[in-house]
């Protein structure tokens, strides 16, 4: 049932709240005690693998952010098309993690299976349960978000993201690099989550913004670290389910080729909310500014100045939980930009809710 919402996608979006509060707590009751039971022993592994498909890759790239930066471990995360065929440098010591919310994605199941032949360990991130690749795999962690019937993900990618953070904050504890004051502060936050969620959902000026570029052709997202990833999301959301050709770059790239691509009006989407990198991604923004680009500016800190056309300033959370909101007006503008277009949001052509052929 859509519940009165126009599209599943819509419904989804606006479940997040209730879904990362489930999927947090079903692990996590605010000490680490309940993590170290309900989290399989991570700390044998001293590199970490990260394999899937789509959003759930997407996914795995802020799991990588967050896993080097907080629990000073190694990770490699690859799209398991290619991950399958291409030589494989894990030993003992690594962990295989594949990510997905059908769990019968046929790239990713292909992954498993190899890293399983190779005696790897493996542990699954899905949402269906006793789905294959969660039968097949060593370990298993359940996101909890419900069925999700639009075909572009949002609150299954949502709930994969607080898995990672989890994991972030388990490893990082275990490696007594976050302290018991560091993690009252991050219990603190994930009790605020919902509400912040919610008040991020509740802002309006989406649709404003889309009227601004869903005529567009091209349209392109930019970020550094983190939010190179979260760039990566919003721009295959937005292609999905609007069928406007998009492309997310490394913010830093654009003068090696794309930004000839820039011309009057060409919408920008940047993403900032790590402070140290801010200056930089804004330095980019003017470099497609000063070739008359329409530039958004998402970020976790207001700045006036006038390098950006429009501007969504969403709430400034611990960096470990931070992309959890930053992602909900990404996904509220490309369904804004489709609905305008008068796409098939929740079944967009071409595509499956899950890709069980190669
Ligand atoms: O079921 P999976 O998470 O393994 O699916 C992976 C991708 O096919 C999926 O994330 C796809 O990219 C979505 N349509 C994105 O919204």
């Amino acid at each position: 049932m859509k519940n009165g919402y126009d599209h599943f996608m819509l419904k989804e979006i606006h479940e997040q709240d209730k879904v990362i509060k489930n999927t947090i707590g079903y692990y996590f009751d605010g000490t680490i005690e309940s993590l170290i039971k309900n989290l399989p022993d991570l700390t044998k592994y001293n590199k970490i693998d990260i394999v899937a498909c789509g959003s759930a890759y997407h996914t795995g790239l802020v799991g990588k952010s967050l896993i080097e930066k907080f629990a000073d471990t190694e990770v490699n995360c690859e799209v398991a098309s290619e991950y399958r065929y291409k030589r494989s440098f894990y030993d003992k010591k690594t962990l295989v993690i594949l990510v997905s919310q059908s769990g019968e994605t046929a790239d990713t199941l292909a992954a498993l299976r190899k890293a399983k032949e190779d005696g790897i360990d493996t542990l699954a991130i899905v949402n269906v349960v006793g789905s294959s690749i969660a039968r097949e795999a060593k370990y298993v962690l359940y996101i909890k978000a419900g069925c999700e019937i639009a075909v572009a993900t949002t609150k299954a990618y949502t709930a994969q993201l607080a898995i990672f953070s989890l994991i972030a904050i388990y490893l990082s504890y275990k490696k007594n690099l976050l302290t018991n004051k560091d993690l009252l502060e991050i219990v603190k936050e994930i009790n605020n989550l919902p509400d912040i969620i919610n008040k991020t959902l509740e802002n309006n000026d989406y649709i404003d913004i889309a009227k601004k570029i869903y005529k567009r052709d091209d349209i392109f997202f930019i970020g550094r670290g983190i939010d190179y990833a979260l760039s990566m999301e919003g721009s295959l959301k937005l292609k999905e389910i609007s069928y406007i050709n998009s492309m997310a770059y490394a913010a830093g790239e654009l003068k090696h080729g794309t930004i000839s691509l820039i011309e009057n009006g060409t919408p920008v989407i940047a993403i900032s909310t790590d402070n140290n990198l801010r200056e930089k991604t804004i330095s980019n923004i003017k470099e497609v500014k000063a070739r008359d680009a329409y530039t958004l500016f998402v970020t976790n800190e207001y700045i006036d100045s006038d390098f950006y056309d429009d501007i969504i300033v969403v709430d400034k959370i611990h960096e470990l939980l931070q992309p959890i909101i930053t992602i909900i007006p990404l996904q509220l503008l490309s369904y804004e930009v489709a609905k305008l277009n008068g796409c098939d949001i929740d079944k967009p052509r071409n595509l499956a809710k899950s890709v069980t052929v190669e």
